[in-house]
């Protein structure tokens, strides 16, 4: 007789199975980072695992369990959405699909950590949904002093993306932050735009790559991610999120 665990164990071998990350693919996504400061892949995530993922997000929708992003330490809904008009949920392991795509990162991390002796210890990551017309103005992920987002990643799950679907991510020319953020007035370069295409995996370093979200036309899916090093300040360990 078949049970709710055996099927979670029965789907998460299939999905381990039907993933594998060619390391090959990682090492040139870490001379990326290390000559530009960001790196996309195609298909760098196995079709079956994109397809679970979307599955989960789609679940999770139905059943209402997406919250409107925040914004820092702005939280009046009006100013946020002036910003960026996405619904997210953080991942929890609560599916195959989340636990499989948590190990393929953390797959991701041992070999980053190898090449780049950066010691990144933790990974947190959010599915987010932008809706029609949804948007996410320029920013960088990680600010001067509070620094322990190294490198964000983002996940693509939009299947057959058309080319005027809009919600392209525009990364712009990396910038060194002052004591203050970034100088308002300095020059700002688009440096490549990125497809949210079904399988594309996108990189940059988190405290020095502005980046934005077009609006979109259709409604749009991804996973956003953060490697995370351990930053202690005044003896106070900032937790995850
Ligand atoms: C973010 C972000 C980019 C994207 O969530 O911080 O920049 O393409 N996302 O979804
Ligand atoms: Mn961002």
């Amino acid at each position: 007789m078949s049970t709710v665990v055996d099927d979670f164990d029965r789907q998460y071998r299939t999905l381990l199975a039907t993933s594998s990350l060619d390391s090959e693919r990682i090492d040139t996504l870490i001379e990326d980072l290390i000559h530009q400061g960001f790196s996309y892949q195609r298909d760098f995530f196995s079709p079956t695992l994109i397809d679970a993922l979307l599955a989960d997000l789609e679940r999770l929708e139905a059943c209402d369990a997406l919250a409107s992003a925040g914004i820092g330490r702005l939280n009046e809904h009006q100013l946020a959405t002036s910003i960026r008009g996405d619904a997210i949920r953080w991942l929890n392991r609560e599916s195959p699909a989340q636990q499989v795509y948590l190990e393929r990162l953390d797959e991701l991390r041992s070999q980053i950590n190898r090449s780049l002796f950066i010691g990144l210890f933790e990974f947190e990551a959010h599915f987010a949904r932008y809706p029609p017309g949804a948007f996410y103005k320029r920013h960088v992920d990680s600010f001067q002093g509070r620094a322990n987002r190294v490198i964000s990643t983002v996940t693509y799950l939009n299947r057959d993306w058309p080319a005027d679907g809009g919600g392209e991510m525009v990364l712009f020319e990396s910038q060194q932050q002052g004591p203050n953020g970034f100088d308002p007035d300095a020059s700002i370069r688009e440096m490549t735009r990125v497809l949210p295409e079904a399988g594309t995996l996108a990189c940059f370093l988190s405290d020095t790559v502005p980046h934005e979200v077009l609006p979109t036309r259709l409604p749009r899916a991804s996973i956003a991610g953060w490697f995370r090093r351990n930053a202690s300040v005044n003896g106070v360990v900032d937790p995850a999120r």
